[in-house]
C-alpha cells in the first residue's frame, strides 16, 4: 500500500519526507487555499522538496471539460513528470478525465462517495480514484466499506484502476483502509507520526536504553 501525504504546508511536507517512506503528495483547492500561495508556485515549491521520482496529485478548479483540460496543463508544467491530475466526479469531469487520458495523462478521480463514481471514473480512464473515507463515516455512510466495494468491483471485473483512499481521521481508519485492501491512502501530515506511535513501543526503547547503556560503550 502506498503512503502519501495529503498537504501543502512545505515544513511538515519536508518533516514527513525526511522520515516516512511515502511516494508523493496530494493536495486540493482547500489544501492550497489553507496555504495561502498561488497554486502553481506551491506546486513547484513542493516538486523541489520531494524530488522528481515521487507523484504529485493535484487538483483542477474549473468546472467545464475546457477548463479543467486549461488546469491541467498548468498544473503538469508546475508539477513535471509523475503528474497526477485530479478531476471531481461529474460529468464534466468525466468528460476530461477521457480527454486528458488520451493525451496521456495520468489521471485521479477525486471526491469519490459512491461505487458507481468510482466505477464510472475507472472506465472513463481515472487510475486512482479516491474515496472520502471520513467525510462518508460523518454521514455514517461506512467510508471503509465503500473502499472496499471499490476494490472488490475492480477486482471483479479486472479493472486496472487503484484506489486512493483520502479524508482519514484516524488510524483505525487507515488500518481498515489497509485491510479491505487500499491501493494507497493519502494522510494530512499530523496522521504519520500517529500511525507509529504505541505506548508499549516507548516503555520498550526507554528498558533497551536503560539495560543496555552500560554495555555499548
Ligand atoms: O484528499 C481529499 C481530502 O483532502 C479531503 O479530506 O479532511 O477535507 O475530508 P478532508
Amino acid at each position: 500500500m502506498q503512503y502519501l501525504i495529503d498537504d501543502a504546508n512545505l515544513d511538515k511536507i519536508k518533516e514527513v519526507a525526511s522520515y516516512f517512506p511515502v511516494e508523493g503528495v496530494t493536495t486540493n483547492p482547500s489544501i492550497i487555499a489553507a496555504n495561502g500561495e498561488n497554486v502553481f508556485e506551491r506546486i513547484k515549491k513542493i516538486r523541489e522538496i520531494i524530488g522528481p521520482d515521487k507523484y504529485i496529485h493535484a487538483q483542477v478548479l474549473q468546472n467545464t471539460c475546457e477548463g479543467m483540460l486549461e488546469d491541467a496543463k498548468k498544473l503538469k508544467a508546475a508539477a513535471g513528470e509523475n503528474f497526477y491530475v485530479k478531476i471531481p466526479i461529474t460529468k464534466e469531469g468525466l468528460k476530461a478525465m477521457t480527454a486528458l487520458k488520451k493525451e496521456g495523462y495520468n489521471v485521479t478521480a477525486t471526491a469519490i462517495f459512491s461505487v458507481q463514481q468510482a466505477l464510472i471514473s475507472a472506465k472513463a480512464g481515472a487510475d486512482f480514484v479516491a474515496p472520502y473515507v471520513n467525510r462518508l463515516d460523518n454521514f455514517t455512510a461506512d467510508g471503509i466499506n465503500v473502499v472496499a466495494e471499490i476494490v472488490s468491483i475492480f477486482e471483479e471485473y479486472g479493472i486496472d484502476s487503484q484506489v486512493i483512499g483520502a479524508s482519514f481521521k484516524t488510524t483505525q481508519q487507515v488500518h481498515n483502509a489497509a485491510l479491505v485492501g487500499a491501493h494507497a491512502v493519502t494522510l494530512n501530515s499530523d496522521l504519520f507520526a500517529q500511525l507509529i506511535t504505541h505506548p508499549l513501543t516507548t516503555k520498550a526503547i526507554d528498558e533497551f536504553e536503560q539495560k543496555g547503556s552500560e554495555f555499548y560503550k
